[in-house]
C-alpha cells in the first residue's frame, strides 16, 4: 500500500488542468449497455473505479477497450443480466447497472451494495422507481431481481428525506429511454452529471425533455444508437484544486472547468474573502490572501453546497480564525475526517449534523488516515497547509477519484510525494 508525504507550508503557483468527472463517466459507461453498437467516451478519468467498472462491464458480455489514457471503446452486442457480488462491492455506483439492463434486457440481477463508510446508503428510491414503472422486485440471498416484461412509461417520484437521489435519476432516466410509452420522473436529481447522462442518452437517439431541471419526460424509443461523448470536467476535483489554493495562499489556474458547474462553491468562497477571478470559459485563478472570514456552510442537492466539498471545506474552515459551522444534510454522519483533522490540531465539536469548526490560524502536520475519497482530499489538503510533515495512509481511497493528484500538485510547488508504506517511520505504522 502506498502513503503520502506531504511537506506542508509551500503556496501553490502555476496551472492545473482538471480531469473528467467519476460521478459522470460511471453512469455513462453503464449507458453503452443499452446499444448494441460502438460508443466512444472522452475525457474519461484514469482512475480505479473506472477500472472496475470496465471489468463490470466486461463480465455482463460487453466488449471495452481502452484506446488512450482517457478514450474508451464499448461495444456491448450481446449482454448477460447478472452482477455478482464479488464485483459489485467493489463499487457502490455498479447499482446503475440495473437501469440499462432493464431498459435492454427487461430482466436484471444484481447483488446488493454493501454499506459505506459515510453512512446508509439504501436503493428503496430506485427500486420504488422502478416499481411505478411495472417492474416486478424481489430479493434473495443478497441480489435483487428485476423482471421488466410488464414494464410501462409512467409517473416516478424520486424526493427522498435527503432530496432526490442522482444515481436513482440516472437508474430509472436509463430504464425509461427504452421502455414503451411516457415516464415523467418528479423531482429528479438535476447535478451536473445527470445532465451529462442526458446528454449522452440524446446523442444515442433517446427522447427526453426537461434537462437539468426537476422534471424529466422521457418517451420510450425502440432502440438506441452508438454515440460519441466527452465527458464533463470533475467539479469536485475542480473545486478541491481551488480550495487548496486558498488554503496554501496561493497563486493557482485551474483549467478545464465548468465555473457554472461551481456556483455554490464560488460563493461561499466569496464569503469567506478568498480572491478569484474568471480568466476564460474554463478557467478560474484563486489568488489566496492572508484573512479570511468564517462561515456557514449547509450541503444542499444541486445546486447547493455539494457535499462531495464538505469534507476540503471544513480543513479550510479549521484555518479560519472564528467559528464556522458546517451542517450535512445529504449524508448527515458524513464526518470521518473531523477526527484526524483534530490530530492535526483542528478545533472541531460534531453536535448532530453539524461540525462546529473554531478556527485556528494554522495545523501542525501529523499522521492520519484517510477513510474514504473526500476525507482523504481534505487531509491532504490540511497537509499542505500544515507546518511540519503530514502522512496520509490508506491513500487508494484517494486513487479511486483523483487523477494523479499528487502529480498535479506538485507540478505547482506542493512537496507531496507517494511512497511505499515501509517508508513511513516505525511509530506511524498501523500494526
Ligand atoms: N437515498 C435514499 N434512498 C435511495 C437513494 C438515496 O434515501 O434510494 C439518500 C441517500 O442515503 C443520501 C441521499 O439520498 O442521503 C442522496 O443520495 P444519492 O442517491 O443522490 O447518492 P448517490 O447517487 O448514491 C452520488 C455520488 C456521491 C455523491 C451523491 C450526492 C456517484 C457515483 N456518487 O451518490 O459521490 O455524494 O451522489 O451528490 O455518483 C463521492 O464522489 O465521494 C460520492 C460519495
Amino acid at each position: 500500500m502506498d502513503v503520502l508525504r506531504i511537506k506542508g507550508g509551500q503556496p501553490l503557483y502555476g496551472e492545473v488542468e482538471v480531469s473528467g468527472a467519476k460521478n459522470a463517466c460511471l453512469p455513462l459507461f453503464a449507458a453503452c449497455l443499452l446499444t448494441d453498437q460502438e460508443c466512444i467516451l472522452e475525457n474519461v478519468p484514469d482512475l480505479a473505479d473506472v477500472r472496475f467498472m470496465a471489468e463490470l462491464l466486461r463480465h455482463l458480455g460487453a466488449s471495452v477497450e481502452k484506446l488512450d489514457t482517457h478514450t474508451w471503446k464499448i461495444e456491448a452486442k450481446n449482454i448477460e443480466t447478472r452482477a455478482p457480488y464479488d464485483l459489485v462491492r467493489k463499487m457502490r455506483a455498479s447499482v446503475c447497472l440495473m437501469g440499462p439492463l432493464l431498459g435492454r434486457c427487461r430482466q436484471a440481477e444484481i447483488s446488493l451494495p454493501g454499506g459505506c463508510v459515510i453512512g446508509p446508503r439504501p436503493i428503496d428510491l430506485h427500486l420504488k422507481g422502478f416499481t411505478r414503472m411495472g417492474c416486478e422486485i424481489t430479493t434473495e440471498k443478497g441480489y435483487v431481481h428485476l423482471d421488466g416484461k410488464a414494464m410501462r412509461g409512467s409517473q416516478v417520484f424520486l424526493g427522498g428525506r435527503h432530496g432526490s437521489t442522482v444515481l436513482g435519476t440516472a437508474n430509472i432516466l436509463m430504464a425509461a429511454v427504452l421502455t414503451p410509452g411516457v415516464t415523467r420522473i418528479e423531482s429528479s436529481a438535476c447535478e451536473p452529471e445527470v445532465v451529462d447522462l442526458c446528454h449522452f442518452l440524446q446523442a444515442m437517439g433517446a427522447d427526453i425533455e426537461g434537462v437539468g431541471s426537476h422534471e424529466l419526460v422521457v418517451t420510450g424509443v425502440q432502440k438506441l444508437k452508438g454515440a460519441r461523448h466527452a465527458v464533463i470536467p470533475d467539479r469536485i476535483e475542480a473545486g478541491t484544486l481551488l480550495i487548496a489554493a486558498a488554503m496554501t495562499r496561493g497563486n493557482l489556474l485551474v483549467k478545464g472547468l465548468r465555473p457554472g458547474h461551481l456556483t455554490a462553491l464560488l460563493d461561499k468562497l466569496e464569503e469567506v474573502g478568498v480572491s478569484f477571478s474568471q480568466e476564460s470559459p474554463s478557467a478560474i485563478r484563486v489568488q489566496g490572501g492572508d484573512t479570511y472570514q468564517p462561515v456557514d456552510i449547509v450541503t444542499l442537492p444541486h445546486p447547493g453546497f455539494p457535499t462531495d466539498l464538505q469534507a476540503q471545506m471544513c480543513a479550510l474552515m479549521a484555518i479560519t480564525p472564528g467559528l464556522s459551522i458546517v451542517t450535512e444534510k445529504i449524508y448527515p454522519n458524513r464526518f470521518m475526517h473531523v477526527p484526524e483533522l483534530q490530530r492535526m490540531g483542528a478545533d472541531i465539536a460534531i453536535e448532530g449534523h453539524s461540525a462546529i469548526i473554531k478556527g485556528n490560524k494554522i495545523l501542525s502536520g501529523a499522521p492520519v488516515m484517510a477513510s474514504d475519497l473526500r476525507a482523504s482530499a481534505a487531509l491532504v489538503l490540511a497537509g499542505l497547509a500544515a507546518s511540519g510533515e503530514t502522512w496520509v495512509q490508506r491513500i487508494y481511497h484517494l486513487d479511486r477519484g483523483y487523477e494523479k493528484l499528487e502529480q498535479k500538485l506538485s507540478q505547482v510547488g506542493a512537496r507531496i510525494e507517494r511512497l511505499d508504506e515501509s517508508a513511513l517511520p516505525a511509530e506511524f505504522s498501523e500494526e
